[in-house]
């Protein structure tokens, strides 16, 4: 079994063979109807979610699982108990446990003390699971990854982080073009520059906005201020509308360019109507895809 903390916890051949399977899942919903039958997955939410929660809730269900959703407030640990001991005791019920968090720290801490496998449902330093999905999308537009350009217009976030890992792995070029202060961590970075050139691929991070979206195949974008960042969102709203994805912005990308969002999105910020509900966008498949690929997720953290 293993835990999903991390996409640098996959290797390229694993990233594929997690992409084929979600394919094959959502080509076929009945092949897994029975994957998880008498499996209990936990999921423990401590931050809001509409996708993640009712994708894997709706997975696990459509494998024959049960899927026990619980949030910080009806739990001890909002009451002190730690996340080891909490990890520990779910352990003793579920199979497998799913954790969005804030911290990458208190992933690394359940999954160090939990028997059952941990997957990451998001943290502060990224959305791995986001990003099977949005791989999932975009293969399903353009075929092949290998050779595309991403370019991620905006904050250098857990989203972003995410993506840049993952479209290295696939020998993608991933630009990021995002306000000074505001670039992707470095450690992140420089991950993921390792991994790209490895596979092919490249990471560049720039601040010039149009230079961001110029020729891509796909042009990415999130909000500006996450979860846990409310209080900077006017600060950010001062210095980010140069990197909104706009009908500007995709006139300079590829004429056949894809417009993505893992969504919730802040229209009129950090993309614009015409782009979100255009003939470009591809917003909605891609939060349908996260349904098929937590399905093929599990089945890789159960080994299944
Ligand atoms: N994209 C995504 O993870 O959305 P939720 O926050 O609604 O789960
Ligand atoms: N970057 C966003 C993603 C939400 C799915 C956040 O962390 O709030």
């Amino acid at each position: 079994m293993r835990d999903f903390l991390s996409i640098a916890d996959l290797s390229a051949d694993e990233l594929v063979n997690l992409l084929e399977r979600s394919a094959k899942i959502k080509a076929d919903p009945q092949s897994v109807a029975t994957a998880l039958a008498g499996t209990a997955v936990a999921m423990l939410f401590e931050k809001p979610s509409t996708r993640t929660r009712t994708s894997f809730e709706v997975a696990v269900g459509q494998m024959a699982g049960i899927a026990v959703i619980l949030t910080e407030t009806d739990m001890q640990l909002g009451r002190g108990e730690s996340l080891e001991d909490t990890g520990r005791v779910l352990s003793r019920y579920a199979e497998a446990i799913v954790l969005r968090t804030f911290g990458q720290d208190r992933l690394d801490r359940l999954a160090g003390a939990a028997d059952a496998p941990v997957v990451s449902a998001l943290s502060d330093l990224e959305h791995p699971c986001q990003a099977v999905g949005d791989l999932l999308t975009i293969t399903e537009r353009k075929g092949a990854l290998a050779g595309l350009t991403l370019a991620y217009l905006g904050d250098g976030n857990n989203t972003c982080h995410a993506l840049m890992l993952a479209g290295a792995l696939s020998g993608m070029r991933i630009r990021v073009a995002c306000p000074p202060g505001y670039e992707p961590d470095e450690r992140v970075s420089a991950l993921a520059a390792e991994l790209a050139a490895a596979h092919g691929g490249a990471i560049e991070v720039t601040d010039d906005p149009a230079a961001g979206p110029a020729g891509a195949d796909i042009v990415y974008t999130d909000v500006w201020a996450s979860m846990g960042q409310e209080s900077e969102a006017t600060a950010r709203e001062a210095v980010f509308p140069p990197f909104q994805v706009n009908a500007a912005a995709m006139a300079l990308a590829a004429p056949d360019a894809i417009a993505m969002h893992c969504l919730p999105a802040h229209r009129g910020l950090e993309i614009t109507d015409e782009v979100l509900d255009g003939p470009q966008s591809v917003v909605w498949d891609q939060a349908e895809n996260r349904l098929h690929t937590e399905k093929a997720i599990l089945l890789f953290a159960l080994d299944r």
